[in-house]
């Protein structure tokens, strides 16, 4: 099995790592990274380095908020959407440090600086790099782990969640690969809550054996 993180990449995850233990950061920025390394496979000519640091550094701005906060801040009714873009700005202000610290070139941080400040306000990709990070961030809502987090925080069964990524999601990503790997994805977790959902109706049915069974 391919290692998860790239040898280059483990200090930048071991930088963004502390900042990360809020709202599942840690494991979104893993399977969004991992998504990104899939998209990379297709995409040979984009900075895999800008691509994969700006991924790992992208959203450890959350941290800076009351925790109580987060799950609010996002979604088709967000309590606090001017978390969307002071999030921006604080992970730019942590990931600049960072990589500073880090020792990277000043050309290299500006552009994986541009990419973080505006992944999620800015809806136009500035480059093939900055899309294929958007897309990754995004394609991690299409998973398992995503579409459980998105239920809770929005409060909505897995059926409706599904249905609002299709309609409101999918026609955000920004490459044709990205789109690709959304629909895959979608077809697993629209089958899996379709399922779940006949399963409870099934349960709720009356049933005769049951009621025997059951003494009634
Ligand atoms: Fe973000
Ligand atoms: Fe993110």
């Amino acid at each position: 099995m391919t290692d998860l993180l790239l040898k280059r990449d483990e200090p930048i995850w071991r930088a963004a790592m502390p900042w990360l233990d809020v709202r599942s950061n840690d494991e979104h920025t893993l399977i969004s990274y991992r998504l990104a390394r899939a998209l990379l496979r297709l995409h040979p000519d984009a900075d895999g380095f800008v691509v994969l640091t700006a991924l790992l550094l992208h959203d450890v701005g959350w941290k800076m908020f009351p925790e109580d906060k987060l799950a609010a801040a996002v979604g088709p009714r967000p309590k606090y959407p001017e978390l969307q873009r002071a999030h921006e700005l604080e992970s730019v202000c942590i990931a600049r440090e960072a990589m500073e610290r880090l020792g990277f070139e000043r050309g290299a941080i500006d552009r994986i600086i541009a990419i973080i400040d505006g992944h999620d306000t800015r809806p136009s990709a500035l480059s093939l790099e900055d899309g294929l990070v958007k897309d990754a961030d995004k394609l991690w809502r299409f998973t398992a782990h995503g579409v459980d987090k998105l239920c809770d925080w929005f409060e909505t069964p897995p059926k409706e969640t599904v249905a609002m990524l299709e309609s409101f999601v999918l026609p955000k990503l920004v490459t044709a690969t990205g789109r690709t790997m959304a629909q895959a994805l979608l077809a697993e977790r629209a089958s899996a809550a379709w399922m779940a959902d006949a399963l409870e109706r099934a349960r709720r049915r009356p049933s005769c054996v049951r009621k025997q069974r059951d003494g009634a």
